[in-house]
Parts: structure tokens; C-alpha cells; sequence
């Protein structure tokens, strides 16, 4: 029977991040074998996809070294001791829904400070929740007024992802994709990959904060390495989008003839990339090396 696309039994990450893989995570693991011995999640950012992986060991890289260093403050501090100083911030600053003063304080004090808690509390005051730096590094979401506040729905959300952090094996690294050393890995490991999009922009990727961008030369440089892997013998999973807004990625639809394209959305997976309305659609798909591991309900996966 195939599951419908539910994801309440798996893993929120508590930072509401742009193209976080949350909602799409039952029709992805879907896709995914249930277990595997190391899963790399490559371009990590909020964590859902590689926080909910069934895996001996599990490792989580991204560029952006706020967001590791976060991560890495989850795992060695209890998740009592991390509420506790949330708490505190809130109190010392007043935050509310209402008191953008108090938000730009605390945004001014972290600009100069970094300090990691000042970090996570700015991003649940912040407007859409949004991680936003310029080129210096000075984080510039604006206040979220009478929108986001830490609510209780964020630290449930938190206290499950400490507590995966806490019980799960994971490595953090803050690495550029391709240094992150694949070598080592055999047929029982996964990489698991979630870039930026070359033809739809999040301001991660938009080349103006500080980090590296994201143009064909690193989608290129991508799609050699997931050959390199897959020539090793390991597995891999892409998420990508080949449709979006009338924009097409043909780097990408041309090199995924070689392997099978799961669409997201079921009711793509009859048509291929010939369906007339293209245009208007986005077409989300998760490329792998290896045929999925529950049965599509339209079709099984079908190659581009
Ligand atoms: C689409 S987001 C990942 C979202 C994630 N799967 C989730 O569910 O929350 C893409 C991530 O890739 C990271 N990234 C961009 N370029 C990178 C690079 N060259 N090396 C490593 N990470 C990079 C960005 O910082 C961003 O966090």
C-alpha cells in the first residue's frame, strides 16, 4: 500500500528552513532503503532529511558554519541547560511578538558576539523564521512582527531534535561539498543530497551572504561527483527540482538518463518531462542510483 504524504511521524527540524525537506520526507524515505550503514546528508541545512535516517552513523555537513556550530551546541549540552538559556534571552531582551526593540538588540549583540543561543533565538523572532547574513557575515533578517515568536510548537520540535542529536551517531562538519572525504564509504552507505537549486534561488545560494554561491559550475562539479560515488559503488539520492517557473535544468535531465528519477509528486510519473504545462509547474524529483524501495503507486520509477 503506499503511504500517503504524512509526515507527522517523523523528525521537525526546529529551524524553519528555506527548502527544508519536512514535508516531502514520507514519499523521499519512500524512495530510500530502510537501513543503511553511514548516511552522509551532504547539504544539510535544517537536518530533516539526515535527522531521520535509520543509520549506524549518520553525518551532517553544510557551508554554513553558524548553522553546525548550533548543531554541535545541541549535542553537547542537555536539552534542560539549552531551554534554560533560551529562556533567559527571551527574559533579558523581552522578547515578544510585538517588540521589535528588543529583536534588534539582540540581533545587534549577536552581530558582535555570535553567541550561539543569541543565534537560535533571533531565527524564532525572525520574520518567516528567515537565516539571512550579508556579505560580512551580519545577520539581517528583519523582525517578524506579530508572526514568530519561540512558541511551543518550535520547542516541541526542538526537544525531539535534541534528543535524536543526543541518541543518534552523528558527525557535524562544516565543509564545502566537495572536501568532504567520500572515500572511505562502501555499498551499505548513502549520500544523501539536497543543494541548492540552480533554477530557483533561496537566499542561501543567492551569492550575496557571504557564502559560497551556487552556479552550473558547482551543479556540474555535483553531478561528477555523485558519478565518482556511484562508480564506488555507493548509493546517492539527489533532490533537485527539473521544472520550475517556466525554467527547465537540462544539465540535470540530461545527466539523469543514466539513472532513475522518482517524481515527488506521483501525478508527474506517467507523463515524463513531455507534459504540455510544464511551464507553469515545479517538478520536484529525487534521483538515485538504485531503484526505490516501496513500490510507486502510479508506476514504478521511470527513467527521464
Ligand atoms: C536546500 S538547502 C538543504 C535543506 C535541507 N535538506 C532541509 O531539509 O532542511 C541547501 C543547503 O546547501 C548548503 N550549501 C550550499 N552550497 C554548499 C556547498 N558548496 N557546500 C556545502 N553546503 C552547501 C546551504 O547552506 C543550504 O543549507
Amino acid at each position: 500500500m503506499c503511504a500517503k504524504q504524512k509526515s507527522d511521524k517523523y523528525i521537525k527540524s526546529p529551524l524553519n528552513y528555506t527548502g527544508g525537506k519536512y514535508k516531502i520526507l514520507a514519499p523521499i524515505y519512500d524512495i530510500l532503503p530502510e537501513q543503511v550503514e553511514t548516511f552522509v546528508d551532504l547539504f544539510a541545512g535544517g537536518f530533516n532529511v539526515g535527522i531521520n535516517a535509520k543509520a549506524a552513523n549518520i553525518v551532517c555537513n553544510d557551508q554554513i558554519s553558524y548553522i553546525i556550530d548550533l548543531y554541535r551546541y545541541f549535542q553537547e549540552h542537555s536539552t534542560e541547560t539549552l531551554i534554560l538559556e533560551i529562556n533567559k534571552r527571551i527574559s533579558e531582551f523581552e522578547l515578544s511578538q510585538q517588540n521589535a526593540a528588543g529583536y534588534n538588540s539582540l540581533r545587534k549583540r549577536y552581530n558582535q558576539s555570535k553567541d550561539i543561543i543569541d543565534f537560535f533565538v533571533l531565527i524564532c523572532f525572525a520574520f518567516n523564521h528567515q537565516i539571512r547574513f550579508n556579505n560580512k557575515h551580519q545577520f539581517n533578517t528583519p523582525f517578524g512582527k506579530e508572526r514568530s515568536s519561540y512558541n511551543q510548537s518550535i520547542e516541541n520540535n526542538l526537544i525531539l531534535f535534541c534528543n535524536a542529536i543526543h541518541s543518534k551517531k552523528i558527525q557535524f562538519l562544516n565543509k564545502d561539498f566537495l572536501s568532504v572525504d567520500l572515500s572511505l564509504l562502501g555499498k551499505n552507505d548513502l549520500v544523501y543530497c539536497d543543494p541548492p537549486y540552480l533554477i530557483s534561488t533561496g537566499s542561501y545560494n543567492d551569492g550575496k551572504r557571504g557564502f559560497k554561491d551556487w552556479t552550473e559550475s558547482e551543479e556540474r562539479q555535483l553531478l561528477n561527483l555523485l558519478d565518482r560515488i556511484d562508480s564506488q559503488g555507493v548509493m546517492f539520492a539527489l533532490s533537485n527540482v527539473v521544472y520550475h517557473k517556466g525554467m527547465s535544468n537540462e544539465i540535470l535531465i540530461e545527466w539523469s538518463k543514466k539513472y532513475v528519477v522518482n517524481y515527488i509528486d506521483k501525478s508527474y510519473s506517467n507523463c515524463s518531462y513531455h507534459f504540455k504545462d510544464r511551464n507553469a509547474k515545479t517538478v520536484e524529483v529525487l534521483i538515485t542510483n538504485f531503484e526505490r524501495r516501496k513500490p510507486d503507486c502510479q508506476q514504478l520509477s521511470l527513467r527521464l
